[in-house]
């Protein structure tokens, strides 16, 4: 099989990338190592800056998105037994963030991708980009019992943090950059109303907390636990008093429980890799950085690297110009960076660290106190949260 640009991943860094080249006659084929009703399985997050959301109606895929996606304006951080607001959209010039889960974003990419007819070959095993140094690079796979070969100009690796395509550059020509935090999240998705109409993050002696959702019907609530916990340690009922413990008592009134239909910690860990390019084998989203959820910048960060390699692969072909493809990593990094540190800042700010002594404590509750008392700090605080420009 030949094709202009071969994408491993079928994540949703690869599924936008997949589609915009497909309305700019780019063709391109889709590898990735499970299936679609895998893909879809998996909980993640939900909130988008307005720059991805301006790309899924470039991507003419969000017809959903704009039907059932819950703009918010602004979000509240509880300290103490109080609320605080951030008025995103009054700090911001009127920008703002709409939830919408990632599982959405990606069967709305997944459908326009089997309605456009491009190419998708789903529990691929082996996947590997090879020769990307040289003029002709190539995949090869293994699927049904044979090994299969597509051809390229360009090979994109959206497969994620445990993906190929990272691992297939010499440990020599990347440079990899790493914070593991010493805790993790508890999450737990249930089918009650959220307990507010906008999301809480909460600071507290016992640990974080947040209240989010992916629907007025579909709440998202999320606590900090040690990493040695573990998920059979926490009943439903467990859960939601841990949760109203460390919440103002006008939010943890406002809980409406139910019964959990997904529970499970995910570690916390910011990373990055340098470049994003080697050769003919770009690296995009998740492949390449890693942030904590904090700042709900992981998927929106997958959007921005999908923006700068989308506009290269546009002037690469329709202009024979390879100005942009040659900026990519550069640009994507620039961009990654600000906010990696923006996700390190929110997590060491609002999460409580077990090994800290009594001056870092006082230095975490400081820096809160001062963004939540300060209008220069709460605008520097809505202008990372609702997403830096492309
Ligand atoms: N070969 C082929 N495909 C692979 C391989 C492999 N060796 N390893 C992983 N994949 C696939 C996965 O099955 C998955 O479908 O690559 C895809 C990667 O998707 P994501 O992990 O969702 O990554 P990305 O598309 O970059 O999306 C970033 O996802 O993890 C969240 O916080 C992150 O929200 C952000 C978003
Ligand atoms: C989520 O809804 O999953 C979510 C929201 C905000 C965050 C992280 C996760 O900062």
């Amino acid at each position: 099989m030949r094709t202009q640009v071969a994408i491993i991943g079928s994540g949703p860094s690869g599924l936008l990338l997949g589609r915009l080249l497909t309305l700019a006659g780019i063709d391109n084929v889709l590898v990735d190592r499970v299936g679609r009703d895998y893909i879809l399985g998996r909980v993640r997050a939900g909130v988008l800056e307005q720059g991805m959301v301006e790309m899924m109606r470039e991507a003419q895929a969000a017809e959903s998105l704009d039907a059932h996606g819950l703009p918010h304006d602004g979000f509240d951080i509880a300290l103490n037994g109080a609320l605080h607001h951030i008025d995103l959209a009054g700090l911001t010039g009127g920008r703002r963030v709409t939830i919408y889960g990632q599982t959405e974003v990606t069967r709305d990419l997944m459908d326009k991708r089997e309605a456009d007819g491009a190419t998708t070959i789903y529990d691929a095993a082996h996947v590997s980009p090879r020769d990307f140094g040289r003029a002709h690079p190539w995949i090869s796979y293994e699927k049904d019992g044979a090994t299969h070969r597509i051809d390229a100009d360009f090979i994109v690796g959206c497969d994620g943090f445990h993906g190929a395509s990272r691992k297939a550059v010499p440990p020599k020509s990347l440079q990899t950059f790493e914070r593991v935090y010493p805790f993790g999240w508890l999450g737990l998705l249930a089918d009650v109303p959220p307990a507010r109409h906008e999301l809480v993050y909460g600071k507290h002696a016992r640990g974080f907390s947040l209240c989010s959702m992916r629907s007025t019907t579909r709440s998202r609530y999320y606590l900090q636990v040690p990493l040695t916990d573990h998920v059979e340690n926490w009943s439903d009922a467990a859960f939601w008093d841990e949760l109203r413990r460390r919440l103002p008592a006008e939010v943890g009134d406002a809980i409406v429980t139910g019964p959990s239909f997904e529970k499970s910690i995910a570690p916390l860990r910011s990373f990055v890799a340098e470049p994003m390019r080697f050769g003919r084998l770009f690296l995009a989203g998740d492949a390449a950085h890693i942030v904590p959820p904090t700042g709900a910048k992981g998927l929106n960060l997958a959007a921005s690297d999908i923006r700068y390699l989308f506009d290269g692969f546009r002037e690469h072909y329709a202009e024979k110009s390879d100005a942009s493809l040659a900026a990519y990593s550069e640009r994507a990094l620039s961009r990654i960076w600000k906010a990696e540190r923006f996700s390190w800042w929110m997590t060491t700010m609002l999460h409580t660290f077990a090994e800290d002594d009594a001056f870092g404590r006082r230095i975490h509750d400081a820096e809160l106190a001062y963004t939540l008392s300060s209008t220069a700090a709460r605008t520097a605080l809505a202008e990372n949260y609702v997403g830096l420009p492309y």
